[in-house]
């Protein structure tokens, strides 16, 4: 299981999967409890000269661990589950045309009017798969719902770049936690299939993991007011960009005292478009009576516009309360 600060921005098979890293590589999005996987390596075992390299990527972490579990018990061992928003994992963890195929089974359809932005099948993500899937790699899409179907073709063949090809399901998405449920309610299923026609263009972000190095983590060194020690402390908002997905907001949440050394630690709320962090930023007082405004490690952050900008907040914050900046290293 990998966390998004485990991650390289973009990653290689060949890290990822030291083992088999020229095997075919599919990524499946909102795998659920994760029951296609291993019913689909079953049913293709005659066409599968070998099993090909997993990725698996989900937002719920229940969901992550039941599907562990499965892969475990069925010996599938060239598989990784990640927890996070599908859009940001391909776009900026996969390299450029690396994917066989993208499983898309039974994606949340959003079927209130007005929330059809919240649709994964859309214009940009269309765009996005063109850029990452291999030639000949494609999305496979099966839902029970007429209307997203319709949708998500619709916007297939408005990005220009996808060929857009129906019919049958592969048979293990027919055996997914929601193909039981739809086929126990009498419902059918759509299916299709989107091949990228040209490649695109879409470059990978600025992020970054945490530095290795001291003076890579965004950081900031000021002086406080002689008198600095803040008894009340207001929520603070930053907003900026373009950035990752075209801009940020940060929320500073909260102030705390440390009880151990001179100093504090802000909590910091950061929004990129699908991305969120939550994010904690120290603020320590020197031996040179300076103070240190910096990016702690904890929680794993990644480095982002946003949380480069959430220590910017931070500064930005002691300087409204008279601290003087002298160096800005985010
Ligand atoms: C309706 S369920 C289908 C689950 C599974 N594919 C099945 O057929 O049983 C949709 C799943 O997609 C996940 N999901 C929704 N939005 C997502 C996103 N942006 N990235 C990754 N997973 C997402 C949800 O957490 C949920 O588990």
């Amino acid at each position: 299981m990998f966390r998004l600060s485990g991650f390289q921005f973009p990653d290689a098979a060949a890290r990822l999967y030291p083992d088999t890293p020229e095997r075919p590589w599919v990524l499946e999005v909102g795998f659920g409890d994760g029951r296609f996987w291993p019913h689909h390596v079953q049913h293709s075992a005659q066409t599968f000269a070998e099993v090909p390299n997993y990725l698996g990527v989900e937002l719920s972490g229940v969901s992550l661990l039941k599907a562990h579990r499965r892969l475990k018990s069925a010996g599938i061992g060239n598989a990784i589950l990640s927890k996070m928003p599908a859009d940001v994992l391909v776009r900026e963890v996969i390299p450029e045309a690396s994917l066989d195929a993208i499983i898309v089974n039974f994606p949340d359809p959003w079927p209130k009017a007005g929330h059809e932005e919240h649709r994964l099948l859309r214009v940009p993500f269309f765009e996005l798969a063109a850029s990452r899937l291999k030639p000949g790699g494609s999305i496979l899409f099966t839902t029970d719902h007429d209307e997203y179907f319709e949708f998500a073709c619709r916007e297939a063949q408005a990005s220009g770049v996808m060929q857009v090809e129906t019919g049958d399901p592969p048979p293990a998405a027919l055996e997914t936690k929601y193909a039981l449920k739809w086929r126990d309610l009498g419902l059918g299923v759509h299916h299709a299939r989107f091949m990228p026609t040209r490649r695109t263009q879409v470059p990978h972000g600025s992020t970054l993991p945490y530095p290795e190095t001291e003076n890579d983590v965004p950081h900031a060194i000021l002086t406080l007011p002689a008198d600095f020690a803040p008894t009340d402390f207001q929520k603070y908002t930053a907003q900026g960009g373009p950035g990752h997905q075209g801009g940020h907001t940060v929320v500073l949440l909260d102030l705390y005292a440390s009880l151990r050394r001179d100093g504090w630690v802000a909590l910091a709320h950061v929004v990129e478009g699908e991305l969120t962090q939550e994010v904690l930023v120290g603020i320590t007082k020197r031996g040179d009576g300076s103070a240190l405004v910096r990016l702690a490690k904890f929680g794993g952050p990644i480095i982002t516009p946003g949380v480069k900008a959430a220590v910017g907040a931070v500064t930005a914050w002691l300087e409204s309360e008279g601290a003087t900046v002298t160096h800005r290293g985010y």
